[in-house]
């Protein structure tokens, strides 16, 4: 393992990424969680896996995921707290997109208490709404990896090629224009309320997402280490 890849050392909390669609959360969550050596739980990518596996959870998702709109709180909750469970999650974890709802705010607190761990940290990403149209209508992920791209701002070196590992690239289905203003009113309405949720416990650090994805990195890194400082 290079150098730089190493774990810093055990994160022992719950770190949430919130922002709205195409803000970055995903960017940043995947090398924040490999800092840490966390596992780094997006409930969009849980929720796409059961889609393409067609269970009876993606079966009731897809339509919602399809119109922009969040799939109901009891379905999302019982994933996530069958994930949680597992051992990988024992030294704390990074969520990308969970919690969305006050309700599953609310649910998280008395699962971070169940399993023994304090208050979650939260990274509030901030950015215009022109920005995130052009990240997501931007926006290739691989098939294989999972790796973000886009073709503005982070091209691959060969088109529609993954540079890690050759997978293809795709355009996720809900990144068209009309699915994209829908997602970004269900995070006004539904989500943007976390914001003043998680404020008014403490541990909420405001990042500015529209610098560059190096710039934004190290603000959060920053963050992080202050609110571990603060405990
Ligand atoms: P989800 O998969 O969570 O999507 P989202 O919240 O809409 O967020 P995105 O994944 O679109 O964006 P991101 O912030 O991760 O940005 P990214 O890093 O990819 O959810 C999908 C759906 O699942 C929801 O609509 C809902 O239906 C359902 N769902 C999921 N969780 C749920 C929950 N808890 N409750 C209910 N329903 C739920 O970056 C975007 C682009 O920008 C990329 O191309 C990237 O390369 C680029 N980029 C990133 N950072 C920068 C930068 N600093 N500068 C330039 N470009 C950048």
């Amino acid at each position: 393992m290079a150098l730089e890849q190493r774990p810093v050392g055990k994160l022992d909390h719950a770190l949430i990424f919130l922002g709205p669609p195409g803000s970055g959360k995903g960017t940043q969550a995947k090398v924040l969680a490999a800092k840490y050596g966390a596992p780094h739980l997006s409930t969009g990518d849980m929720l796409r896996e059961h889609v393409a596996k067609r269970t009876p959870l993606g079966l009731k998702a897809k339509p919602i995921m399809e119109r922009g709109e969040l799939v109901p709180d009891s379905l999302v909750l019982r994933m996530v707290a069958e994930r949680i469970e597992r051992p990988d999650c024992s030294n704390g974890f990074v969520f990308d997109g969970f919690p969305r709802t006050v309700a599953q705010a609310q649910y998280l607190g008395e699962m971070l208490k169940y399993h023994g761990f304090a208050h979650p940290y939260v990274i509030h990403l901030i950015i215009s709404n022109m920005l995130l149209i052009r990240r997501l209508t931007g926006r290739r992920t691989c098939v294989i990896g999972g790796e973000i791209y886009n073709i503005f701002d982070r091209p691959p070196k060969v088109e529609g090629i993954c540079d890690n590992d050759g997978g293809e690239l795709i355009q996720r289905p809900d990144d068209r224009e009309e699915v994209i203003r829908a997602r970004l009113l269900a995070y006004e309405k539904q989500t943007s309320p976390l914001v003043n949720y998680y404020r008014r416990l403490g541990f909420l650090a405001q990042i500015d997402a529209s610098k560059s994805v190096p710039e934004v990195e190290q603000e959060i890194a920053q963050a992080v280490a202050s609110l571990r400082g603060a405990r």
